[in-house]
């Protein structure tokens, strides 16, 4: 009997260490359903807690199949991914990094704080990065294709930013924005861009690179005062500062143009 060949990402697991390997994918399925969180998932499976298809799991497998059947602590699991997203109002001085050598706080130090019991078991994901100093829109996801759909420069999911000033905004300026301006790494897409009052200018972006937003307002004489994201896609933020809410699959999906997984 011919075997198949183990794929490449089975490969470099294992070259990662033995048996931590099931622990590795399982633990990252149960993480993404939100049964256990990443690390209390791990812990439960080198304590022999959780079983595959009634085996403890200790050896090292194939990924899961939606026909296996996990348990924990001998109670059946759901581990069928289902997207998740949430939108979090980000207020300024939060890093959206795990590390934080300042000591200056973690959006997940807040995300972990603000998440009700139901959705505590999640593995989250921040979608894109926004300046310690910005505010804004923040989604976080337990779906890895989720966040390349919203962050990959190919999906064009406009982002809109708003932005305080210094100087004058003139109609030549909003031009040179909207038509694309070349930094020293890159030349920006064309982008939309409005005057939103004296000192206010709107740019939507479909692209998100280092310092976007300051760098082409910089590029052209506009020192960025404030900066604040408050769309993307056709998904306005509509909660508080400071606060977060669960996105429906509809929105997800009629607002952010992302099939969520297990709809069917
Ligand atoms: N562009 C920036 O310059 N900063 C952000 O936080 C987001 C986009």
């Amino acid at each position: 009997m011919r075997r198949r060949k183990e794929p490449k990402w089975l490969q470099a697991a294992k070259a990662r260490g033995g048996a931590s390997v099931q622990a590795d994918f399982l633990s990252r399925a149960l993480a993404r359903a939100g049964v256990l969180p990443p690390s209390e998932a791990e812990r439960a499976i080198r304590d022999g807690r959780v079983t595959v298809n009634g085996r403890v799991a200790t050896v090292v497998v194939a990924p899961l199949e939606d026909s296996d059947v996990v348990a924990v602590d001998g109670e059946p699991v759901d581990v069928r991914p289902t997207t998740r997203v949430l939108a979090f109002h980000k207020p300024k001085g939060l890093v959206v990094d795990g590390r934080d050598p300042e000591g200056v706080g973690t959006v997940f130090e807040r995300l972990h704080a603000l998440l009700p019991p139901t959705l505590r078991g999640f593995g989250w994901l921040a979608v894109g990065r926004l300046d310690r100093d910005t505010t804004g829109l923040l989604f976080f996801t337990n779906d890895e294709r989720f966040v390349a759909h919203a962050t990959d420069p190919a999906s064009k999911l406009p982002k809109r930013y708003v932005a305080t000033v210094s100087g004058r905004i003139s109609d030549a300026k909003l031009k040179v924005l909207r038509e694309g301006i070349a930094l020293d790494d890159f030349t920006t897409r064309p982008a939309g861009a409005e005057r939103r009052g004296e000192r206010q200018v709107a740019l939507t972006l479909t692209e998100g690179k280092f310092h976007q937003v300051k760098r082409m307002l910089g590029a052209v004489g506009l020192a960025t005062l404030e900066l604040h994201r408050e769309a993307v896609g056709d998904y306005v933020v509509d909660v508080a500062l400071d606060t977060l809410r669960a996105l429906t699959d509809a929105e997800v999906e009629g607002l952010l143009g992302y099939h969520p997984r297990h709809l069917g």
